[in-house]
């Protein structure tokens, strides 16, 4: 995801230090090219040497080092930089740059660059809720810098509060975001997600394998690209990928009441839950009991459910409405089928039979078949790369309407 990208890493000194080894490796797994500067403060805490193994790099360390090539050190850092990632930022550092100061090599790189600056603050909360701390990030965030917000939690010191450094994980996934083009900025995209359930007393329900883990990689990769999103989402075990809006709902009937109150103001409805397509006529409002006899039977009469996708992909206007088609047999047959009677502008056809498409998995295997005939298959592939192949495809439609 990272390749090409040059990212020096400044880590200044602070305890979560540690935590900057990991960070350096998580970088390198996505093929960043990596750069330590440490600060003074930063070296009584690690040896330069464990970031220089982590990063196939030399750690620079002083504005005065003697060199082998003759460059000026700190002005090819800010010059080949994309980004200048601060992580631990104490704030000494946050301090110095919000005031302009360049007395070490970090503070001097970050003032000789057009690169992105991002600080990942780290510190005791009592001082990151200082208001002299908080000014001086407003200040910084103003002028463009960013700020991966510290977690909460209890502290080197003792405290418990915020201050603790973000996880490297959540890290990495900030600097992988930073570079991904907001071509989807200004737009509102709505997903639907996971499946739905029908109850048929109070402790039973049917439903199905949706695991939701396809509708919740679309919202993350429409977010990561700028767009406001809102997945409406069935019942799940995922975490609300951030910044997204998620609306829970439970049954089918749900479903299409959460669509319609976001529908008018949408620019594209991606429908790629499992909704179920009937429920039981009656709900039980007591357990239904077994009878003691053998030919006890249960007989459940159940009723169809609103259509959402035929609903809305009839009632769009300037919305663009993505459908999914999950067969176990004839996909293209019944999936172009569904794409004209729900009036989709394409549908995403997967065939559940095949090992590693469909439900639960972390990959798929789809046909893409639009309203103007073209089919196009596509070898398997993760949900998450998936999730990018749908988007661009609705991005092109939506520039060609603009
Ligand atoms: O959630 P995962 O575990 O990641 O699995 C992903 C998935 C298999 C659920 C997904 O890839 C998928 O195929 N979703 C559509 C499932 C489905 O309900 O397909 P369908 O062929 O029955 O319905 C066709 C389209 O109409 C779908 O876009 C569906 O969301 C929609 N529909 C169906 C019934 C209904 N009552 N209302 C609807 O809107």
């Amino acid at each position: 995801m990272l390749k090409g990208k040059n990212i020096i890493l400044g880590v200044t000194g602070g305890i979560a230090v540690y935590k900057a080894a990991d960070l350096v490796s998580r970088l390198k797994k996505q093929n960043a090219n990596v750069e330590v500067i440490m600060t003074d403060a930063a070296m009584e805490f690690v040896n330069p040497l464990t970031f220089q193994t982590m990063s196939n790099n030399p750690v620079h360390t002083s504005m005065f080092n003697k060199i082998d090539k003759f460059d000026v050190e700190h002005i090819s850092l800010a010059k080949k930089a994309d980004m200048i990632l601060v992580a631990p930022a104490t704030a000494n550092t946050i301090a110095k740059v919000a005031h302009g100061f360049a007395d070490n090599l970090l503070t001097t790189v970050i003032m000789a660059s057009h690169a992105k600056i991002v600080f990942a603050p780290a510190m005791n909360t009592e001082m990151y809720n200082n208001p002299i701390q908080q000014e001086n990030m407003n200040k910084l965030k103003k002028l463009g810098y960013g700020f991966i917000q510290p977690g909460v939690g209890l502290l080197a010191c003792g405290d418990y509060g915020a201050g603790k450094m973000a996880e490297p994980a959540d890290i990495v996934e900030y600097v992988i975001d930073a570079f991904v083009e907001k071509d989807l900025k200004g737009k509102k995209i709505v997903i639907t997600a996971g499946p739905t359930i029908e109850p048929l007393d109070p402790v039973r329900y049917i439903t199905n394998h949706s695991s939701g883990k396809m509708g919740y990689l679309l919202g993350k990769e429409a977010k990561s690209r700028g767009a406001e999103v809102v997945i409406i989402s069935g019942p799940t075990s995922l975490e609300a990928p951030k910044g997204v809006q998620v609306v829970h709902v439970n049954t089918t009937q749900e479903m299409f009441d959460a669509v319609g109150e976001h529908f008018d103001s949408c620019d594209i409805l991606i429908k790629s839950a499992a909704p179920a397509d009937y429920r039981p006529e009656n709900i039980s409002s007591t357990k239904i009991k077994k009878k003691d006899n053998k030919e006890d039977e249960l007989n459940i009469k159940f009723v169809r459910n609103p259509d959402i996708a035929l609903h809305y992909g009839n009632k769009k206007n300037k919305q663009i409405v993505i459908g999914f088609a999950a067969e176990t047999d004839n996909l293209v047959e019944y999936a172009k089928n569904k794409l004209e009677k729900k009036n989709f502008d394409f549908i995403v056809a997967n065939d559940v039979t095949k090992e590693g498409a469909g439900f639960k998995s972390d990959t798929n295997i789809v046909t893409i078949i639009d309203n103007k005939g073209e089919i196009e298959s596509y070898p398997i592939m993760t949900k998450s790369k998936l999730s990018k192949t749908i988007l661009d495809k609705a991005y092109l439609i939506l520039k060609n309407k603009s």
